[in-house]
């Protein structure tokens, strides 16, 4: 197992680069797919980057070289995976609630589509027919996932076409003779328990003898990965036994099993990443003691939109005796990324390092109170490069029209 960046050469990052940074583990995000590689070894699995995790053009580059596939949830972020060198047939857009029209685009730039609502796929096999194949994104109707609000596949989600409305998706597929290649879930994100996985895969099965030109399976991302003490990650070796199982016991087409193709976000980049801030000002209450960072959820949000848990460390002063803060930020709204948080003594000037930062960390920023996004720097072959400027004052008025 590769170790985490130790904390001198955190420091080092934060010294030479300032404070808020994004700092990204390259070698940790190959071991990452390589792990699942292997898990997967003797089943016939391929693996798409959720990239709405990091999209970074140089994370991007580096899992394209690590041999990883892309999986897109908008327009842009397929011009993104092209403009990082993914050629389409390596580029999957799973899109949601969107408009036909970039469903048209993505179809003119030849990647693989998959589509969520009958709406959608009534127009795509109107268009198309069967010249273009395409895969079709099920609700499966399973609660699954960390939390409700990452939980993706439930009978009261906007994801998906119901699997209850499968006669109306066989009408449509009929009418207009569609080349219907997949079939997709996604059931929601950090999923620990692999019979999960199993029950929908139970469900698609049921289905699939109406779809003759089906040549993979989509079983969407969510693999948990450890981010709190005690946390369990999904036992991928487990995974790939039990799905490589059922897959075994339905064969398709010529007899053989059909391709499964998986959809991991957080598993890449989560624990590749560290989110590094300063602290500013220590404020003493009968309350609580608050450490107050140079950061707040403009740049992580996940804490305060999730109750997300991210292990965080005084990497200044990691002998001292332990105490409990409240870790929160500078933004003027609810805005604590930790409530009786044990660390080691915090005094002003410290740097605290929030761990498990690679996946929905920077992606999800914002300039919120126009406050400048940060600087992300990927260590790689021990090597760290800056990968996207810090911004400045001059951003926040890039798009403005002063009309008075
Ligand atoms: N495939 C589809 C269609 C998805 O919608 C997602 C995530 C993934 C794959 C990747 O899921 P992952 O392996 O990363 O769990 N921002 C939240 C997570 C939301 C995930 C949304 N969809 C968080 O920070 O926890």
């Amino acid at each position: 197992m590769i170790e985490p960046l130790s904390h001198e050469v955190l420091i080092q990052l934060a010294e030479q680069y300032g404070t808020p940074l994004y700092v990204y583990h390259a070698e940790k995000i190959k071991e990452q797919y390589n792990r699942l590689k292997t898990a997967f070894s003797k089943t016939d699995a391929v693996f798409f980057y959720a990239c709405k995790a990091l999209t970074n053009v140089n994370i991007l580059r580096y899992i394209k070289n690590a041999g990883a596939n892309v999986d897109c949830s908008s327009i842009n972020e397929v011009k993104l995976a092209l403009h990082a060198g993914f050629p389409p047939s390596r580029i999957l857009y799973t899109s949601n609630g969107i408009a036909f029209d970039e469903i048209e685009e993505a179809q003119g730039l030849g990647v693989i589509i998959n589509i969520d609502s009958l709406s959608n796929l009534e127009k795509f096999g109107k268009k198309f027919g069967h010249a273009y194949p395409v895969g079709i994104r099920l609700r499966p109707n399973i609660l699954a996932g960390g939390n409700i609000k990452i939980s993706t596949g439930h009978d009261k989600s906007k994801f998906g076409i119901p699997v209850d409305q499968i006669t109306r998706i066989l009408e449509l597929v009929r009418k207009y003779d569609m080349f219907i290649r997949d079939l997709h879930i996604h059931t929601g994100s950090e999923i620990q328990d692999v019979d999960v996985f199993i029950q929908g895969i139970d469900i698609l099965f049921r289905i699939t003898h109406h779809f003759p030109d089906l040549e993979f399976i989509d079983l969407g991302g969510g693999f948990k990965v450890v981010s709190k003490p005690g946390d369990k990650e999904t036992d991928i070796a487990l995974l790939a036994e039990k799905v490589g199982a059922a897959f075994a016991k339905h064969p398709y087409k010529n007899g053989k099993p059909l391709q499964i193709w998986f959809e991991p976000g957080k598993f890449m980049v989560s624990e590749a990443g560290f989110f590094l801030t300063r602290v500013n000002v220590m404020k003493e209450t009968t309350g609580a003691d608050f450490v107050s960072v140079d950061s707040g959820f403009n740049h992580l949000i996940r804490p305060m939109f999730y109750d997300a848990y991210h292990h965080i460390e005084n990497i200044s002063n990691p002998g001292g005796p332990v105490k409990n803060y409240s870790v929160v930020g500078n933004i003027c709204e609810t805005d604590t990324f930790a409530w009786d948080r044990p660390l080691n003594e915090v005094r002003e000037g410290d740097y605290l390092v929030f761990r498990n930062a690679g996946a929905y960390g920077f992606e999800m920023s914002s300039n919120f109170n126009s406050r400048l996004k940060p600087a992300e720097v990927m260590v790689i072959d021990g090597q760290s490069k800056l990968i996207r400027k810090r911004d400045v004052f001059q951003d926040l008025l890039r798009n403005q029209l002063e009309v008075i």
